[in-house]
């Protein structure tokens, strides 16, 4: 099979040029072409639709990176758009005072959360966690937290440290997903100073592939919260409104203390939350301050309000769980096929193609080889990210990606 040639993104590497000027570093962190293949990806995005996007040079591309998860219908969703132009005109969103859509989402919250007595409600995944963190610590009067998996980039889990003294996070220790003997060698040690224990339920590593839990494990972690008298926390920023309408703790039937949820909720508006045990979050009344400016404001509350009650109604969840488990087998014979090395992880609705680690590291060019040839075809999958599944990919987007793959790994055994 043919290499492709190279698109035209001449556009993007100006702006981005210009944009160094700028912005420092150009586009915030994970959007910075290395992080990407460089040269290869655009770096500035025009518009979208559906789950198509066009760069700002005119290329189009069917998107699997979903804004980084928020997308779960599409983009331009005219009824979840619409609500919110309607609130624009009609009532206003930024007020000194609550409007009443607060309720009524805590309310959906408790109907479909297994965990869900009282809900925070926030603006990103990061406000969230660290809501968590904090109501967690004022609740049970201790410091030490026991993390696995990605929490955003506030002081305390942040992986670059620079710019935060050693004490904003030297009481957070890491263990590994599907290791409980790693949780419970940290609890030996620390567990009684241990306010929270906080991971993702489903594992989904950056650049490696995505696991789930395996039998007994979120089980497992749920009764040595209980022993050491901690706060578990599930951080269902990816998993919620994706794996199930109750989240992943609700499709693997384990209830945490409390869990934070965010991205998909709204289909792209800004709002998240920290739901869970009415006496661990009723800490949030007087001991622990919680606000912003904008937290109130109404519009991603109507978005979500609109998103969520579209994703009832059409059952859309199952509908993206089963195209995503046609998609995942007929990606897998492709890779069977072809013999590169290539391992496909993940679950329906989250995917990720990945390359067998090598001791020579030559999965480290493949890897590259291929996302190279698959965005020189019109597919925006990440390198390092695993890939979404959302409502609008059509049958056609589909075929067409599994066409995509298909060629982009006969390049690899040319
Ligand atoms: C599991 C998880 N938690 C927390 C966050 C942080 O969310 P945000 O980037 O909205 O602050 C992310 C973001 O990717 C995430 O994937």
């Amino acid at each position: 099979m043919k290499n492709k040639d190279k698109l035209n993104i001449s556009k993007s590497l100006k702006h981005f040029e210009d944009s160094q000027l700028l912005v420092p570093g150009g586009v915030l962190g994970i959007r910075r072409p290395y992080n990407f293949v460089e040269g290869e990806y655009p770096v500035f995005v025009d518009s979208g639709k559906g789950m198509h996007i066009v760069d700002i040079d005119g290329n189009e591309y069917i998107d699997y990176l979903c804004a980084y998860g928020p997308v779960i219908l599409g983009y331009r969703e005219e009824e979840v758009d619409n609500a919110v132009i309607s609130q624009i005109r009609n009532k206003g969103f930024c007020f000194s005072l609550t409007q009443e859509y607060q309720n009524i989402l805590a309310k959906k919250f408790q109907d479909l959360i297994p965990c869900s007595e009282m809900t925070i409600f926030v603006k990103t995944g990061s406000d969230a966690t660290t809501t968590a963190i904090r109501l967690a610590r004022a609740y049970t009067g201790k410091a030490k937290v026991m993390r696995c998996g990605y929490h955003g980039w506030h002081d305390w889990c942040v992986e670059v440290k620079g710019g935060i003294p050693e004490k904003l996070f030297e009481d957070i220790y890491e263990f590994r997903y599907n290791d409980i003997e790693s949780l419970e060698n940290l609890l030996i040690k620390h567990g009684n100073k241990t306010a929270a224990i906080i991971i993702t339920p489903f594992g989904h590593p950056l650049a490696q592939k995505m696991e789930e839990p395996g039998p007994g494990f979120l089980e497992a972690i749920k009764s040595l919260a209980e022993k050491h008298g901690a706060v578990l926390i599930f951080d269902e920023i990816r998993t919620g409104f994706r794996m199930s309408l109750g989240g992943a703790q609700g499709y693997y039937k384990v209830t945490p203390d409390l869990a934070c949820f965010g991205k998909a909720m709204a289909n792209g508006y800004s709002i998240s939350a920290v739901t869970g045990k009415a006496e661990i979050m009723r800490t949030g009344e007087k001991k622990v301050f919680i606000s912003s400016t904008f937290f109130p404001n109404s519009l991603a509350y109507v978005a979500s309000l609109k998103t969520i009650e579209i994703l009832e109604r059409d059952d859309i969840l199952s509908s993206i769980r089963e195209n995503g488990n046609r998609f995942h087998n007929r990606v897998q014979a492709v890779i069977d096929k072809h013999k590169t090395g290539a391992e496909l992880s993940g679950i329906g609705p989250m995917f990720f193609i990945t390359f067998k680690k090598d001791k020579e590291k030559t999965y480290k060019e493949k890897r590259m080889l291929f996302y190279t040839q698959l965005i020189r075809r019109g597919i925006f999958m990440h390198p390092y990210h695993h890939g979404y599944i959302a409502y609008r990919h059509t049958d056609d987007d589909l075929d067409k990606t599994v066409q995509a793959i298909d060629e982009s790994l006969a390049t690899l055994v040319e």
